[in-house]
Order: C-alpha cells, then structure tokens, then sequence
C-alpha cells in the first residue's frame, strides 16, 4: 500500500505537469483529491494495515495530501493568470472604444426659469423674501384689499383646510404684506424684494392649469416711485430676460391691490411679432400683471400712503418656460416623465 500510495503521488505530479485549463484541472482535482478521489480512498484504506504501520501510513498520505492541494491553489491562480493575460492580448479590454456615458441629473425647468428670473432681480437689487406656502386667508385676501365676499376672491379658486382661516396660498401677492411688516419697520424703510414661491389653485387640471405652479411677485416700495419707474423696470427685466430687442407693452387691467393695474405682453419671440400659433397671431404673448401697489395695501403693510408709494408685479415661471421653450401642456412640469424632464 505504501508503494501504491507513492505512486499514485508521483502520478498526480505527472498528470498535473498536462493541465492547462480549468476544466482538466477540475478533473485532476476529483481524480485525485475528490470525494472519490484516488488518494482519498487510499487514505480511507489506513484501516485495514496493520496497527503498527498505520501511523507512518497516514502521516505520509496526509504530506501528499497538502502537498497535491496546494499544487492545485497553485496551478490554478496560474490558470487564471494565463487566462487574463489571453483576453487582454485578444482585444477583449479595447481601450479604443467610447466610454459609457453616466447618466446624470439635472435642473428641473421651471428651477431653471427660476434661478434665471432671480438672478435678473438680483442684479437689480432685488433680495429675496421667502413668504409661506400654508397662508392665512387674511393675508391672501383681505389684506390686499378683498375683504370677504369680494368678488375678485372668485378669480383664484382656492383650497381651504380644516382651519376656517388658513389657506393654501393662491399667488404670491400676500408675501407683500407679510415683506411690508418685517422689512418696513413701522413704514420707515424702503423696500425692494422678490417673492418667489409655489401656490395652489383648486381649478380643474388642463393643458393650462395646473393646481400647484409658481409665482415670482415683486415689490418696490419708497418715497417718489412712480408708474414710470415701474414700467423702466419692468421693460429692463423683459431685454434682460428675453434680449435687448424684446419690445414691451403694459395693457390697463385690474387686481384690487393695485391701483392703476397693467398686463405686460413681450413681443412674441418666434414669429418676432409676426403672428403664429403660439402667440394666437397676435403678435404679442401675456408674461405678467402689475400695478401701483394700492394705497390700502401700503397702509396694510404699516406705511402712509400719503408719503410712501410703490409697485409690485407678479409673474409664472412655468409660463414662461413654456412659451420660451413651445412646451404646450403644463402639466408635463409636475408629471416626472423622463423623456421631457432629460430635454433640459
Ligand atoms: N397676484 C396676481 C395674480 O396672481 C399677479 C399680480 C401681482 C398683479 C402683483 C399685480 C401685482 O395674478
């Protein structure tokens, strides 16, 4: 036994001098070293010597043994070597081929509209006063010259919670009374700030109406502000916005906290005035209201209407997003679909 033990090992060293592969090495292992292995049996077989030459049998078969399994850690770690290096001289890394590109995130459009429309005020002197979403109705409403019952409260359908007197925002027009309180300091100090901010319509949802969509309001309050300023103002942020040639016009309107209230249309930008579908051939396309702020709403707001005055304006981002970039329905803003939000 102890010569078949010898050559079975001498064997398993020979064979082992043939494998290349993976594979003939697995068949060397189970040959040799598996559970039907050669050398396992033998070793299986200690038993049947005779006692006193057990203990030279089995401590011989056990060198073998770690002797053959780490040949096998060897040989393998050779193989994958050998294995590596192939693919590499075949190509199978090309270092020529493009890159995968990464996906990467971005700003949402209305963000874009945003930070842009900020950064135009800002440069204006213009600071920004964050305002509450959650709103009482005082402030939304009555403050601004609609007391309850007002039948302008119909223009702005709004959301209502448990709470008789708080609301969800319906523009970002209270904001003025709330930056009047804090920043005027008893109606002594002027003002200029805008208000950006997200506000909530309870109408039904349409290509043009969505219920949650952002506002920027602004507010400009001093001694001596006139329409004029307002109106420079305005046009200086629409060449800044839409380029030095945009042309402005104001159109008489109404809000009750403005007194005299205008619209503003830009000339439309891709038909420059022409008449296209985007602008319903007018030529001309609505990008805000405005107005002298009234003076009920400066006395609201802690100041005397008969030192003080100002103007205030209110615009929509996501309009403005989609006349600038001909997206026709707004609700894509809010509907997280990839194929629009990747276009940006
Ligand atoms: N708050 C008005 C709206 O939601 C816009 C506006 C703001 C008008 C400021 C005049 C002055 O339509």
């Amino acid at each position: 036994m102890q010569d078949q033990l010898e050559s079975i090992y001498q064997q398993a060293l020979h064979d082992m001098e043939g494998v290349r592969d993976a594979e003939a090495l697995q068949a060397w292992e189970s040959q040799y070293l598996g559970r039907k292995g050669q050398l396992t049996l033998m070793l299986r077989q200690t038993g049947q010597l005779p006692p006193e030459a057990r203990a030279g049998f089995g401590k011989r078969a056990n060198e073998i043994k770690e002797a053959l399994q780490s040949l096998h850690l060897e040989r393998e770690e050779a193989i994958r070597q050998a294995e590596l290096a192939r693919s590499l001289e075949e190509g199978a890394i090309d270092v020529t081929l493009p890159g995968r590109t990464q996906a990467m995130g971005g700003l949402h459009p209305s963000t874009r509209t945003l930070r842009r429309i900020q950064q135009i005020w800002a440069d204006m002197g213009f600071q920004v006063y964050r305002s509450r979403d959650v709103e009482l109705d005082e402030v939304n409403f009555t403050l601004l010259n609609m007391p309850p019952h007002h039948p302008a409260r119909d223009m702005q359908d709004t959301f209502y919670t448990t709470q008789p007197d708080i609301i969800l925002r319906t523009h970002t027009s209270g904001g003025q009374i709330r930056a009047m309180r804090e920043f005027g300091e008893d109606g002594t100090q002027p003002i200029r700030v805008i208000l950006p901010g997200m506000c909530y319509r309870y109408e039904q949802i349409s290509t043009r109406s969505e219920i949650q969509f952002h506002q920027v309001e602004g507010l400009a309050i001093g001694k001596g502000i006139r329409m004029s300023d307002l109106k420079g103002t305005i046009t200086e942020f629409a060449r800044r916005l839409y380029g030095e040639h945009a042309d402005v016009r104001f159109r008489a309107s109404y809000f009750p906290f403005t007194e005299p209230s205008m619209e503003v249309d830009v000339q439309c930008f891709l038909c420059e005035g022409h008449g296209c579908s985007v602008c319903k051939r007018t030529g001309w396309l609505e990008i805000m209201g405005c107005g002298m702020v009234h003076p009920v709403v400066l006395q609201n707001g802690g100041y005397d209407p008969n030192e003080w005055s100002g103007f205030a304006f209110g615009m929509g981002p996501e309009r403005i997003t989609m006349l600038k970039n001909g997206i026709e329905d707004i609700r894509y803003f809010w509907g997280n679909d990839l194929r629009i939000l990747e276009q940006f």
